[in-house]
């Protein structure tokens, strides 16, 4: 691989040893996948050292006391619990002692401690031909799909890039990769949020590793349908860019988005929609534990959506209600009274975690020297194909999948309000 004058001094030490082994790394990644040079990169979203697993937390605490320091824009990805009021979740305090202390690193780095699945919504925003890196699966498909920015799917080396601002140029980077696979004709009516997560799911496990292309739908989708989207679409698959003909950068139509002849078109109807609800919806309607919305976590215009829902309304004694959000989104919903109008319902704001990535995450594997025994569960209510899957394969307890109506009826009616019958 070719490397800069800059990229060998780096390598060589002259900005410290932090740096110089982030770039050690980002040579033998670049090396593995064949990557003829590097690029610079404009914006990171990395690790934010999980708590729930020691080791993690002290890669990022070594990191600092190395003295490293991120030289691009950076956010962090997100925690195990929530850092803003941690007893929401009902974690424990040494989690949070310990989460607390990769925040400090992250802090000493200089990244922002954003500790958030959709930093877009708090204001990390690449454009079009950025180059950039990111830990999170959501995170580099929206980039790569909505704002045409180029972003794979990065582990710890997401960390190494932003504190070297350069990353191999291979995958999503090079031009020839950012080219659709498949042709997808949505043929479902899509009238809800989750609607669109559903359709990712199924697409996502239609297409593996691919491209999807899309012919357009009759209605722009929104920011958050996109979202949905994309988010489901990098968990049944390992989808990193879809493209949407007149939304995706540069591509203004179906035959731009190919190389060559568009291939037959997959068609997704409203059984297959349907199908990826009933996957998820097991066990009885009436022993729900807890209801969850605002997966990915929720932007400013799902948390007027929620506190809309709930305005008038009580949560039911019998169930908690979590509404998942960015520390940011949170703070700009506070100042516009969304959170307190939630919460006066029994609602509880939750910033940082969500349930799958929260202490709930060790309840086949519990830790009980650090306190993490997590509380047994019946049944969780969701509107996220995505969080579905993951509360199934970690949390192992019955889902029930709904739109964001469905699941906030769910919550004042103390039982499972199916999609069909939301308000
Ligand atoms: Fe984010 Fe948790 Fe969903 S990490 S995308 S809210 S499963």
């Amino acid at each position: 691989m070719e490397l800069t004058a800059e990229d060998q001094a780096l390598l060589d030490g002259a900005k410290g040893p932090a740096a110089a082994r982030a770039m050690a790394d980002l040579v033998r990644l670049g090396e593995a996948y064949d990557a003829p040079d590097m690029v610079d990169i404009g914006y990171a979203h990395i690790h934010s050292g999980m708590a729930l697993y020691q080791g993690d937390v002290e890669l990022m605490t070594d990191l600092a006391d190395a003295g490293a320091k991120v030289i691009v824009p950076s956010s962090a990805n997100i925690a195990n619990a929530d850092l803003v009021n941690w007893q929401a979740t009902g974690a424990p305090e040494a989690l949070f002692r310990l989460q607390s202390r990769a925040a400090d690193a992250h802090r000493a780095m200089g990244s922002a401690s954003a500790f958030t699945c959709t930093p877009y919504w708090a204001g990390h925003w690449p454009t079009w031909n950025t180059h950039m890196v990111s830990i999170e699966s959501t995170v580099t498909i929206f980039c790569n799909s909505v704002l045409g920015a180029r972003s794979n799917r990065d582990g710890f080396f997401a960390t190494y890039a932003a504190l070297t601002g350069r990353y191999p140029r291979f995958g999503y980077h090079l031009e020839a990769n950012r080219r659709g696979t498949h042709l997808v004709r949505i043929e479902a009516p899509l009238e809800t949020i989750s609607d669109w997560s559903c359709l990712g799911f199924h697409v996502g496990a239609e297409v593996g590793g691919g491209v999807p292309v899309f012919e357009p739908p009759p209605r722009r989708p929104s920011l958050d349908e996109l979202d949905a989207l994309g988010a489901a679409l990098a968990t049944s698959g390992g989808v990193s860019m879809f493209i949407l003909p007149g939304l995706t950068p540069p591509f203004a139509d179906v035959a731009a988005a190919f190389d060559g002849p568009p291939p037959p078109a997959l068609s997704v109807g409203a059984s297959d929609v349907a199908e990826v609800y009933a996957r998820f919806t097991t066990g009885p309607g009436d022993a729900v534990d807890l209801v969850h919305v605002g997966c990915p976590h929720a932007s400013m215009e799902e948390m007027r959506l929620y506190a809309g829902l709930l305005d008038g309304k009580r949560v039911h004694s019998d169930i908690e209600l979590w509404v998942t959000t960015s520390r940011t989104v949170r703070r700009m919903a506070e100042e516009a009274g969304l959170v307190q109008s939630m919460e006066r319902a029994g609602a509880r704001v939750i910033s940082d975690t969500c349930p799958m990535s929260c202490h709930f995450a060790r309840t086949v594997s519990p830790d009980p020297a650090l306190g993490v025994v997590p509380p047994p569960m019946r049944a969780i209510v969701l509107d996220s194909a995505k969080q579905a899957k993951y509360v199934r394969d970690m949390i192992r307890c019955d889902t029930l999948l709904t739109s964001a109506e469905g699941a906030i009826a769910s919550a004042v009616a103390g039982r499972f309000v199916p999609r069909e019958a939301g308000p």
